[in-house]
């Protein structure tokens, strides 16, 4: 069952954190609805421009659709991962995403504001909920002093003054991770002192943490062991979500880990039996991988166990 994520941030907040995943085609949709069944979890699924723009946007719809459909017992949300404001108001249109997310933080403060509030009144006429963002994501640059890489970081009271302005549902804060599989060069930084400043300002408002991935230490060695080149490859430790969800953390985006799950599969399987070349091989191990990657993530969020009670509420 789609739903919106209104309701699924009610109930979680202060329980537990959704599961945010990316999708790109059938495999992974396949495992995704699995794993969240079988650790019964509700979840959202995302899709960035660059999934919908893959094959052709109705692709990835049809796909989901027919999830819907195979696996009935489903709660998730549908929502547009990084969206400018020219793909936010085409999936409002489409009727068939229950939330967007228009990124506009490399904007001035004032244009963020305007680009988001533009969003937002056309999502909500339509019962549509909206993220938005503001700060920037940060990368591994070491070089990079600390006041400059604070001065990235959502600061506490212009996220206030910015949900005012905007009427955003939920808001996406940088806290120290950035995207991609290199996110800490050194010690992690996750700043979760300027996540309880934000939460301070903004009491039992949904915040979005981005670039969430763990980048598993074991399966970074699996992908190199197999052929890969990933040095240096460094992620969130996933034990500090828990501390991250009662300073109002609700959705957690993952998308990198499940790169590295299809990575390290392929690599492992083309790797041992140079012979094969039926792609369903490999596809059918990446599907129950990847279903067994979501459950445990599942539980490290706390969203696992949950679905029955959440089906009360939606
Ligand atoms: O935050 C970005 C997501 O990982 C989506 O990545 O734009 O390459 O699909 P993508
Ligand atoms: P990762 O690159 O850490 O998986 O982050 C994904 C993300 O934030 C999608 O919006
Ligand atoms: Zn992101």
């Amino acid at each position: 069952m789609i739903v919106t994520t209104k309701k699924l941030f009610e109930f979680a907040y202060d329980k537990f954190a959704i599961g945010a995943y990316n999708i790109n085609n059938l495999e992974q949709t396949m495992g995704l609805f699995r794993g969240n069944l079988d650790s019964k979890a509700p979840f959202i699924i995302q899709i960035s421009k660059g999934a919908r723009s893959y094959t052709d946007k109705r692709m990835l719809e049809a796909i989901i659709g027919a999830a819907n459909d195979v696996f009935s017992d489903s709660i998730f949300a549908v929502h547009l991962d990084h969206g400018d404001l020219e793909a936010c108001l085409d999936c409002i249109d489409s009727g068939f995403y229950s939330s967007v997310m228009i990124d506009a933080s490399a904007e001035p403060f004032e244009e963020n504001v305007r680009i988001t509030k533009q969003v937002v009144d056309a999502a909500h006429a339509k019962g549509i909920v909206v993220e938005a963002e503001l700060g920037k994501l940060g990368g591994v640059e070491e070089h990079v002093k600390i006041d400059e890489k604070d001065a990235r970081l959502t600061n506490p009271d212009e996220a206030k003054d910015f949900v005012a302005k905007t009427g955003c549902d939920s808001l996406a804060v940088a806290i120290g991770t950035s995207h991609g599989a290199y996110k800490f060069s050194g010690a992690q930084a996750l700043r979760l002192d300027v996540l309880a400043e934000i939460q301070k300002r903004l009491p039992k408002f949904p915040l979005v943490m981005h670039g969430s991935s763990s980048v598993p230490e074991e399966e970074v060695r699996r992908i190199n062991e197999a052929g890969g080149k990933m040095l240096g490859a460094k992620g969130v430790d996933e034990n500090e979500f828990a501390k991250a969800v009662p300073l109002g953390v609700i959705k957690v985006n993952i998308d990198t880990d499940g790169r590295l799950v299809w990575t390290r599969v392929h690599r492992e399987f083309f790797k041992d039996t140079p012979e094969k070349f039926d792609l369903r091989g490999p596809g059918k191990i990446f599907m129950a991988e990847y279903a067994k990657f979501i459950a445990h993530k599942n539980e490290k969020l706390g969203s696992a166990g949950q679905l029955e009670e959440v089906r009360k509420v939606v």
